[in-house]
């Protein structure tokens, strides 16, 4: 629990982390709940990472966050890395045991639920197929949320195959990997497609994929926040499906490392939303 007379004290570790909106988020959260404290942007070259990490608890910092690219790294530096972690082969928050041993978790997967949970009350992973495009970091968070969600059928699709199918033999289950040309009939039936490529984002052209055989009904989703809306979320939304972008799932996977680091679960407000929303769209 947090001490009055301690200052408190996390970060964001990052090459490079000026882009990253994870000191707006936490600052907020030490404003709302009149705490005495800060979160910092460390831009940490990858050879510096071992030392970066190990200086967190003489310095008195209760963990960090981790950013590309220093997701994977992290893991082999770290003493214990937990069982999602472990699962999903990357980890994004790091708690300074008292000891000043270092435990690494992963909160991308749960960060991706509750923003689905908390934008879209009712949602199921189970309510029908749910077409995954991409295979990277963040789709393995993806995937292996929804698995454990009890998704029954995911169809994972990605430009390089062997990607997909190295998911799919990893996590088992409900994953199918396909070709990347079957990406437009993979939406066929689907109740839900969720975009975790990095297409669509500032400075990438559009994803390329058709939504002709997408049912009306399903929910489309971006795992990208800049922009706010990508061109695909913009043509879902266009033909009537519900949609919904990366930016709370930033946020939500934010409330466990707070838990973990100060002992506190602070909540995902509309209000903190809008702080978030102007700060990106300030950016253009
Ligand atoms: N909202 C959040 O909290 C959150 C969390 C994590 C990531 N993200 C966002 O998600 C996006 C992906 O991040 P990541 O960490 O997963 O990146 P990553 O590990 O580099 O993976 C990139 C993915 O995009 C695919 N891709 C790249 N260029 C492509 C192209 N021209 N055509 C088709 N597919 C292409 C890659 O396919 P190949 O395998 O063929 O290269 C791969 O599947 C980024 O925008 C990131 O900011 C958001």
């Amino acid at each position: 629990m947090p001490h009055p007379d301690r200052f408190l004290l996390a970060g964001v570790m990052g090459w490079p982390v000026m882009h990253s909106r994870s000191p707006l988020l936490h600052n907020h959260w030490f404003g709302k709940h009149g705490l005495a404290g800060t979160y910092v942007p460390f831009a940490i070259r990858p050879e510096h990472l071992a030392a970066a990490l190990r200086a967190l608890h003489p310095l008195g910092f209760a963990g960090c966050n981790l950013t590309i690219p220093h997701k994977q790294q992290a893991m082999t530096i770290v003493d214990e890395v937990d069982t999602v972690g472990r699962r999903i082969g990357a980890i994004s928050c790091v708690v300074v045991r008292p000891d000043g041993s270092l435990a690494g978790s992963n909160n991308d997967c749960y960060g991706f639920i509750q923003n689905l949970r908390q934008s879209q009350p009712g949602w199921r992973a189970d309510a029908g197929p749910v077409a995954v495009l991409g295979a990277g970091g963040g789709s393995r968070a993806v995937c292996y949320a929804l698995a454990q969600e009890g998704a029954k059928q995911i169809r994972l699709v990605n430009r390089t195959f062997a990607r997909a199918k190295g998911i799919a033999e990893e996590f088992g289950g409900p994953i199918e990997a396909l070709p990347w040309e079957s990406r437009h009939d993979a939406l066929d039936g689907a109740a839900m497609v969720v975009n975790a490529t990095s297409q669509g984002m500032t400075g990438q052209p559009a994803l390329d994929i058709r939504l002709d055989k997408l049912p009306k009904s399903a929910l489309a989703a971006d795992i990208i926040y800049t922009p706010l809306e990508t061109p695909f979320l913009a043509a879902a939304r266009s033909r009537g499906n519900r949609a919904v972008n990366g930016l709370g799932m930033l946020l939500h996977q934010g409330r466990p490392a707070w838990k973990a680091w100060f002992g506190i679960e602070p909540e995902v407000t509309p209000e903190l939303r809008d702080l978030l929303e102007r700060s990106l769209s300030a950016q253009g």
